[in-house]
């Protein structure tokens, strides 16, 4: 039977990328062995059902094998609309919870064709090829409760975050394992000098650490760990981290080679789906320009293909597209410098499937 891989393009520059990426699939796939679904999510799915998650793009999950997933939001400023209020919450948080997504890694590769556009001197960078980080993805501040209220005539907010010991040790095995094949070592992110869900934290991965004897782990505090990706990014491998910091200090990684439109993602769940989104977010404000970097989500491609279908030398083969393109000197604007061949979405994803072709 063929497996079903539904597609969800979601909003902003979500269209045009996840566009450009199934563009790509087609050259891989060229016997259709998979059967693609089509659903609304997020601001797109609010036109038209007035939900951001509807059931009906809830069904086609449960139906889907694999999601392709875009990108989701409006614009900040625009967040008082019906449209976009609660969006991301109502909508791809809500997909990762009702798939039961616990785990998100996010690869930050360093390209050397485009050593010239990192923002840190090469020095910093020599020796750093990729950092992997391994995001809990259902717990902490982002599934508490959130409050707004007034007291007293004072406006308060609260957010509560929390954790139990199943979810950190689900995302501690993912990142020995993957520390493992990767022969590199676990560096667990916290803030376990205040906060208590940060020492459940560190107290659970040491636990888990035992278990793989020929691992190296170390503890960093996430104020330090912000410092050291900056300072000297290649002492990294493998990190681990909860919800909210993964949030942060994946974009924080993913500016290292040059562009947050490069760094995809892959979201493992319980019963088997996976879902492959960028990074990033959807860029409301340069939609529709055919200007948007596709490498993100042509790289979630590759992930999805790897990690849902096993299809390893088809992810390499994508893999090893893009690094052509980038030493053949083509530029979407975000990693664009002087000398180099400025492109468009659509060009940069012909020259990649030129490049498939060779
Ligand atoms: C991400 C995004 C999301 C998150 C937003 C869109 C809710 O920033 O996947 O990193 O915070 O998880
Ligand atoms: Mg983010």
């Amino acid at each position: 039977m063929k497996k079903t891989i539904l597609v969800l393009p979601g909003d902003g520059i979500g269209p045009e990328v996840i566009k450009q990426t199934l563009r790509v699939l087609d050259v891989i796939d060229t016997d259709h062995a998979f059967h693609i679904t089509h659903g609304l999510i997020g601001g797109a799915a609010y036109d038209q059902y007035q939900q951001h998650f509807p059931t009906q793009t809830e069904q086609l999950c449960h139906q889907a094998d694999a999601i392709l997933f875009g990108s989701v939001g409006g614009p900040v400023e625009q967040s008082h609309h019906n449209k976009w209020q609660d969006c991301e919450r109502n909508s791809i948080l809500a997909l990762r919870q009702t798939l039961n997504l616990a785990i998100n890694m996010r690869p930050a590769k360093l390209y050397p064709a485009l050593q010239d556009i990192s923002p840190l001197k090469n020095q910093r960078l020599a020796g750093c090829e990729e950092i992997l980080i391994i995001r809990e993805l259902l717990g902490d501040i982002y599934f508490g409760e959130h409050r707004q209220y007034n007291h007293n005539e004072l406006r308060f907010a609260s957010d509560l975050a929390t954790y139990n010991e199943q979810q950190i040790r689900k995302a501690a095995e993912y990142a020995f394992q993957a520390a493992r094949l990767r022969n590199s070592k676990v560096t667990s992110v916290d803030k376990a000098n205040v906060l208590a869900t940060s020492k459940l934290w560190r107290t659970v991965v040491s636990e888990v650490a035992l278990e793989y004897p020929d691992v190296l782990l170390e503890h960093m505090l996430v104020d330090n760990c912000a410092m050291q990706l900056i300072l000297n990014p290649a002492q990294f491998g493998v990190i681990v981290t909860a919800n909210l910091f993964g949030d942060i200090l994946s974009d924080a990684a993913s500016a290292l080679p040059g562009s947050l439109g490069m760094m995809p993602s892959a979201s493992f769940g319980a019963n088997g789906i996976g879902l492959y989104e960028p990074s990033g977010g959807s860029a409301p404000d340069i939609a529709g320009q055919n200007t948007a970097n596709p490498m993100a989500q042509i790289l979630s491609l590759a992930l999805l293909l790897r990690h849902s279908f096993a299809m390893t030398a088809q992810a390499t083969q994508i893999e090893n597209a893009i690094e052509h393109v980038l030493k053949a000197g083509f530029r979407t604007v975000d990693i664009y410098d002087e000398g180099y061949n400025l492109v468009s979405c659509s060009e940069f994803t012909d020259q990649v499937i030129h490049a498939l072709t060779l």
